[in-house]
């Protein structure tokens, strides 16, 4: 919303059409210049589809953002292959998917910007996010080399790394997790207490949303861009720490 209110051609996507009534609603009301397409990121016909689309009425797609994701909140003991896989399938091969599909695109036009939404949990490990922690991670270790593949086309990538954000995230239990029978059922509600509150206290997305038309907008972005003051402060301190250091920082403040 934010990118066409600031004159973007933006195409809004999502998986389920059914939830686009409010963007267009408000894209009607303003004029913006915004369509809502369905993508679903795990579906490689719907992502060559939805961007084949884009170029029925466009010569360039200028800027990706890969957005979607959920976590996966649980141990990995308790997290089956299936969750495991399905977890990856969204929030890396998604974006995969995606970035695929739309660089040959921008390779010709020698211009693009790709911003994958990474996380603050792209940089650190947490109890109960060892399936999502490690997705972010690993769509970290993709961009960051990817960066040094594209420059040559002109192709810029960004990495946004919020703290925890007010949204309607989706943490979703392996179903073992369900089971009180878990032998990690401890911890999880533990993690689980503490993830419930500091998301109802979390950054405001519009703050996201702001880092991502600042990273866009900037000639030479940054490689990384993290957003809110919990981010900052826990990659300050793991800079300024050492493993062991850090590992009691988060247990104290995670597990407490
Ligand atoms: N909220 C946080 O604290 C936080 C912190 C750091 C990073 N992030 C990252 O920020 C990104 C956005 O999350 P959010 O907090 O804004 O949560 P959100 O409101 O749930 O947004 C995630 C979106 O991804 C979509 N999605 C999931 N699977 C998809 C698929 N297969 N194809 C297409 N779309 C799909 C969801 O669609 P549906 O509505 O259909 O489910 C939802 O609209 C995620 O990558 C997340 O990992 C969030």
């Amino acid at each position: 919303m934010l990118l066409a209110r600031k004159g973007f051609d933006t195409f809004a996507t999502m998986r389920n059409l059914n939830k686009s009534k409010e963007i267009i609603d408000v894209a009607k009301k303003e004029n913006l210049p915004l369509q809502v397409l369905e993508l679903d990121v795990t579906d490689g016909r719907s992502v060559v589809d939805a961007i084949n689309n884009i170029l029925k009425g466009k010569d360039s797609i200028d800027v990706v953002v890969n957005n979607a994701g959920y976590g996966l909140m649980g141990s990995l003991e308790d997290s089956s292959l299936d969750e495991i896989k399905a977890q990856f399938e969204t929030n890396l091969f998604g974006a995969i998917r995606v970035m695929q599909n739309v660089l040959p695109i921008m390779r010709k036009q020698k211009t693009g910007i790709i911003v994958n939404v990474s996380s603050v949990a792209g940089r650190l490990g947490f109890p109960m996010g060892s399936v999502y922690v490690s997705s972010k991670f690993a769509l970290e270790g993709l961009s960051e080399s990817m960066s040094y593949e594209l420059k040559q086309f002109g192709i810029k990538m960004v990495l946004i790394e919020p703290g925890v954000i007010k949204t309607n995230f989706a943490f979703i239990k392996p179903k073992k997790a369900l089971d009180t029978n878990s032998s990690y059922s401890e911890l999880m509600n533990k993690m689980q207490e503490n993830l419930f509150s500091t998301i109802a206290n979390g950054t405001d997305p519009k703050e996201v949303a702001t880092v991502i038309l600042r990273a866009i907008a900037d000639e030479s972005p940054e490689q990384r861009y993290l957003v809110g003051n919990d981010a900052l402060a826990l990659i300050d301190a793991r800079k300024n720490s050492t493993d062991k250091e850090f590992e009691n920082i988060i247990e104290e403040n995670l597990l407490r």
